[in-house]
């Protein structure tokens, strides 16, 4: 039997904290991309549609390994996201679009709205020594239980293990935190570099998919890989 994840949320309206819960049949819709909000908005090779979940609360203090910051967007990373967006590899192995200008305005109420509705939680990934924005990672959730990780790394940062670090962080803030089940990742059979950093991050990898995942309309190849709460030697 499914377990309500643990995760704090606050009813806005009423100002109370509560346990996380979420009522309502969950759609889990893997292996489609759904990305139409520029790079931001991370959905990977194939991806879960996001669940609203009610509020949730961003980590505070934000979740660190020394390393590397997850932290909230701000006004001043934008125009680095919006740099990233037009990397050839970021477009070929994500669905969504260049953040245009136009985009940028609304791209902190976008990410906050997701946090709102607890469909997603959106990340930055900051150097922990002067706070610039390395990446996004984003978490999609599929129900109460699991949830879809999309991670991409800006090119300058590229090489350093930042997506590991990043995969890692997030990944046991769910599972510790959130109390999810699982957490996963989906990534193109031949995106070796997300392969590895999700090995590197220790999620494992179960069998490949054929023709799973759908990119710009493309179906594609692509590899599952996951964490569980064993994996952190929790409980099950
Ligand atoms: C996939 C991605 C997130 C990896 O991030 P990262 O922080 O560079 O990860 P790592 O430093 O751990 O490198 C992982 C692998 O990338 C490859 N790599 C190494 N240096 C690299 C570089 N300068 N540029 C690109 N890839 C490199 C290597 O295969 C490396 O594995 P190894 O450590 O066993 O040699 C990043 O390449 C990226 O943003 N790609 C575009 C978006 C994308 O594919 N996202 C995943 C969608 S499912």
């Amino acid at each position: 039997m499914a377990q309500r994840p643990q995760g704090r949320i606050v009813d806005e309206r009423a100002g109370q904290t509560e346990e996380a819960r979420q009522e309502g049949a969950a759609e889990v819709a893997e292996g489609e991309a759904r990305g139409e909000e520029g790079q931001e908005e991370l959905l990977g090779a194939g991806s879960v549609g996001g669940l609203a979940r009610g509020p949730l609360v961003p980590p505070e203090p934000p979740l660190t390994d020394g390393e590397i910051v997850l932290r909230l967007r701000r006004e001043s990373d934008l125009p680095e996201i919006a740099d990233a967006s037009h990397d050839p590899e970021t477009r070929r192995r994500l669905d969504d679009q260049p953040l245009t200008p136009e985009r940028q305005r609304g791209s902190l109420a976008r990410a906050e709205e997701q946090w709102r509705t607890g469909t997603g939680a959106p990340f930055v990934i900051a150097d922990a020594s002067d706070d610039r924005p390395l990446g996004l990672l984003n978490i999609q959730f599929a129900d109460d239980d699991e949830a879809g990780m999309a991670v991409s790394v800006f090119p300058r940062a590229r090489g350093r293990g930042i997506a590991p670090r990043a995969i890692r962080l997030g990944a046991e803030w769910g599972l510790r935190e959130l109390g999810l089940r699982r957490v996963f990742a989906e990534a193109a059979a031949d995106n070796t570099a997300s392969i590895r950093a999700l090995e590197k991050a220790g999620f494992r990898r179960r069998e490949l998919l054929r023709d799973h995942c759908v990119t710009h309309g493309q179906r594609h190849d692509c590899v599952m890989a996951s964490l569980v709460p064993e994996d952190l030697g929790l409980p099950s």
